[in-house]
């Protein structure tokens, strides 16, 4: 039986039966022959927030890549009990997972309503519920619709980025390091709508970052993935009480 870190508000506290939406069993993760992940397992309860830290190279772009069927991988990924490894990023993508890349490859020459647009190819229906929902969540995005996405500052891109994953009505959503090279009121704007969609829809989110107060802020329970492999996991106490992680993510 799994452990989850506990909560005192939000969705997470309020689930009836604790159990995992996304499991992940034994992963190993190929880029041609290199081997990027040796043996990752990691859980996410339903309407919970997981933060997964490591330095650059650890491989949590990978683990990502690897959940949305990017890369060539053994193991396990399951969503809801069905398997993922086994099905393309199109059939991944229709089980309503969400993903907002790191770098997120917006098209900069198209407007920001044509880039949300594009997000939205596997619910037509709803696409004009999602654009208002989004709209909602970054009010910044109704003003600069129809400018062209490249014009944007960094953290209206982000927005765009994280804008174009919920096109999809995600029920769990992917996001790789949202807070790197954006200013701090920025970055408290992105985290405070992360949380929005947490609290809000319920909305289930594993994401990565280097920023580790950034992770922390929003997320119950952290991974500390280096090279490949997870290091250790637990509650920000649990990972504090462990003094080289303590050294390595806490400062001191
Ligand atoms: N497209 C790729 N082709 C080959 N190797 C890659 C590719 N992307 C990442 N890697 C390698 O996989 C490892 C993990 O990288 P990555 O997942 O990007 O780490 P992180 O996101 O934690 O910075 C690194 O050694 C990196 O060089
Ligand atoms: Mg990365």
């Amino acid at each position: 039986m799994k452990r989850y870190g506990r909560r005192t508000s939000g969705i997470e506290s309020k689930a009836r039966t604790i159990m995992a939406l996304l499991e992940i069993n034994d992963l190993f993760a190929f880029y041609g022959m290199a081997e990027s992940l040796h043996g990752v397992s990691l859980a996410v309860a339903e309407g919970g927030i997981i933060g997964l830290i490591g330095p650059n190279g650890a491989g949590k772009s990978t683990l990502m890549d690897s959940i949305m069927g990017l890369t060539r991988t053994r193991g396990s990924i399951k969503l809801d009990g069905q398997e993922l490894t086994t099905k393309n990023t199109a059939q991944i993508v229709r089980l309503n997972v969400g993903y907002a890349p790191e770098r997120a490859h917006l098209f900069p020459f198209m407007t920001v309503h044509d880039n949300l647009l594009i997000g939205a190819y596997t619910a037509r229906g709803k696409l004009e519920r999602n654009l208002e929902r989004v709209m909602d969540l970054f009010p910044i995005l109704q003003t600069r619709r129809y400018q062209e996405t490249g014009t944007l500052s960094g953290g209206e891109r982000q927005m765009v980025s994280l804008g174009r994953a919920l096109m999809t009505t995600p029920r769990i959503m992917l996001v790789d390091e949202p807070a790197i090279g954006l200013a701090p009121k920025v970055c408290g704007d992105i985290a405070a709508a992360l949380r929005r969609l947490n609290q809000e829809s319920g909305l289930t989110i594993v994401i990565t970052e280097q920023n580790v107060n950034f992770a922390m802020s929003l997320a119950s329970r952290l991974y500390v993935l280096e090279t490949g492999r997870i290091r250790m996991s637990g509650t920000v106490e649990e990972l504090k009480a462990d003094p080289e992680t303590k050294r390595a993510y806490f400062g001191q």
